[in-house]
């Protein structure tokens, strides 16, 4: 941090400077309020006395306030000026000290305000999006002011309280369940349920009894009745996640349902009607589906009244930046750190990579490096970034049929593998074993081999960590 400490009392500025270089800070010294006004672009943060010939203390102030208000200013004042000092506080200094000042004193303002510094350094920079702030970061709960996202938001606004069903395709991790609660949040449904289910969790042989419920005696089992999930949103919104997975079966069946918005439980014979606002989401292309004979056109056309596409992050990049500030505070909170800014080189890294697993990803990749830094302050070295930079592979495959994934209906665990030559493709999933293993130690470590604070902290649910303790051969650390 760079401290800017004006005072023309040379001795008094001696002191100050001797007492700030031992804490390690650089420093910038001005003899003058004029001086002071002129170096006030490089600096992070001021100290300055408020009696000085010429210009004094408050118009150094003044000047910084309008021209980098990010910089936080310490106004250092006579003993016994209180008036004085409230002055620059409403002016909007930082904070004041009273001569003669304890070193301990100027150190704990000093730090105060070096962490106010790094902290406006984390604020978006105005130049970093249109101002108009509010919903100058996102809307919906949706960071990026990117166009694609802003076309986005346009739609989500139009249709958000009609009926239509709407079908939002994107890779994975690009936001596409926060878009369908968007959806649903804006809509006069809101006060109903959101229901939610993951086509490609529920077992083919479930499905049917999943979505529309089943009688007593359906089955074997079935020992009482049970409502499906299109009657559990009755009233409100259903997103049916992966919808891309479902067997060719139960489209019919499907079709059905949303063409008369009626069906039946398995095993029973009563008709239900539902009042239901249908949401679907796919990270594959349904139209080469039905290429395929994979998927039924007709189904589609029912499910693609409104098409929302959201684009990969990498062709985004615009909106990395607010993305990251978004999910530092997120993580900050979470994990009860206090990251306070990001390096250049180290944004710029994030910037430049190929995030086949899009925000999802970043978002681990964060929530790693926030767990495991050392200061307030990301650096490049503490990003624990893949191999990934540059164009990633272009279309994502159909969600590998990891074990740990099938576990986790939620799959809060992310990414799935993305198609790469053989070779590559086999390098990045050694190197991606070898960084798992590695986290998985570590978070073992921190946390007493305690698995299912473990599991928190790498967030993931307890039964996928006790699987990938057992593939990674780490199961006697199990407690
Ligand atoms: N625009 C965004 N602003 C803020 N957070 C986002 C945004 N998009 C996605 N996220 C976050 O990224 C994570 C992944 O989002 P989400 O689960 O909605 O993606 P998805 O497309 O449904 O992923 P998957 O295909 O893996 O199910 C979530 O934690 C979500 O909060
Ligand atoms: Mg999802």
């Amino acid at each position: 941090m760079k401290i800017l400490v004006a005072d023309d009392e040379q001795n008094l500025r001696r002191v100050l400077v001797a007492l700030l270089r031992r804490e390690g800070h650089e420093i910038v010294q001005a003899a003058t309020g004029l001086e002071a006004v002129d170096r006030l672009g490089d600096v992070d943060v001021v100290i300055t006395d408020l009696r000085m010939p010429g210009a004094d203390g408050m118009e150094v102030l003044r000047a910084a306030a309008k021209n980098f208000p990010q910089v936080p200013v310490i106004m250092v004042t006579a003993y016994g000026s209180v008036g004085q000092a409230v002055e620059a506080i409403k002016a909007g200094a930082f904070d004041y000290i009273e001569k003669p000042f304890e070193q301990e004193a100027i150190r704990l303002i000093v730090d105060k305000a070096i962490g106010q510094a790094a902290a406006n350094r984390m604020a978006p920079s105005p130049n970093l999006y249109q101002p108009g702030d509010g919903e100058a970061k996102g809307k919906f709960g949706l960071v990026g002011t990117s166009e694609q996202m802003h076309a986005i938001f346009s739609v989500i606004d139009k249709v958000a309280d009609t009926p239509s069903t709407v079908l939002i395709t994107g890779e994975s991790g690009t936001g596409k369940e926060l878009v369908a609660k968007a959806l649903h949040e804006q809509s006069s449904r809101k006060s109903g349920p959101f229901i939610k289910i993951n086509c490609a969790a529920i077992p083919k042989t479930l499905m049917e009894s999943e979505l529309f419920g089943y009688e007593k005696g359906a089955f074997t089992g079935a020992t009482s009745s049970k409502p499906g999930r299109f009657e559990l949103a009755d009233g409100g919104t259903l997103f049916l996640d992966e919808i891309g997975e479902i067997p060719v079966e139960m489209q019919v069946k499907l079709l059905r349902a949303i063409q008369e918005s009626e069906f039946e439980r398995v095993g029973g014979i009563r008709t239900i009607k539902v009042d239901v606002r249908l949401i679907t989401a796919t990270n594959r292309d349904l139209e080469a589906e039905i290429a395929r004979g994979n998927f039924r056109d007709d189904l589609f056309y029912r499910l693609n009244v409104v098409p929302i596409l959201i684009p990969p992050l990498r062709k985004r990049t615009g909106d990395i930046p607010l993305l990251v500030q978004h999910i530092i505070k997120k993580f900050n909170e979470r994990l009860k750190k206090n990251i306070l800014s990001i390096a250049d080189d180290a944004l710029a890294a994030l910037e430049a990579h190929g995030w086949p697993g899009n925000i999802r990803e970043l978002e681990n990749v964060l929530e790693r490096t926030i767990l495991f830094a050392q200061g307030d302050r990301i650096e490049r070295n503490d990003l624990q970034l893949g191999s990934t930079a540059g164009e990633p592979p272009p279309l994502p495959v159909p969600a590998a049929p990891v074990a740990v994934r099938a576990a986790d209906e939620d799959d809060e665990d992310g990414d799935s593998p993305n198609e790469i030559s053989g070779s590559l493709k086999d390098i990045v999933r050694a190197e991606t074993s070898r960084v798992e293993r590695e986290l998985i130690v570590k978070a073992l470590d921190e946390t007493g081999n305690n698995v299912t604070q473990a599991a928190r902290l790498l967030k993931i649910s307890r039964k996928s960590l006790q699987m990938k303790m057992k593939e990674f051969g780490l199961r006697d650390r199990d407690v």
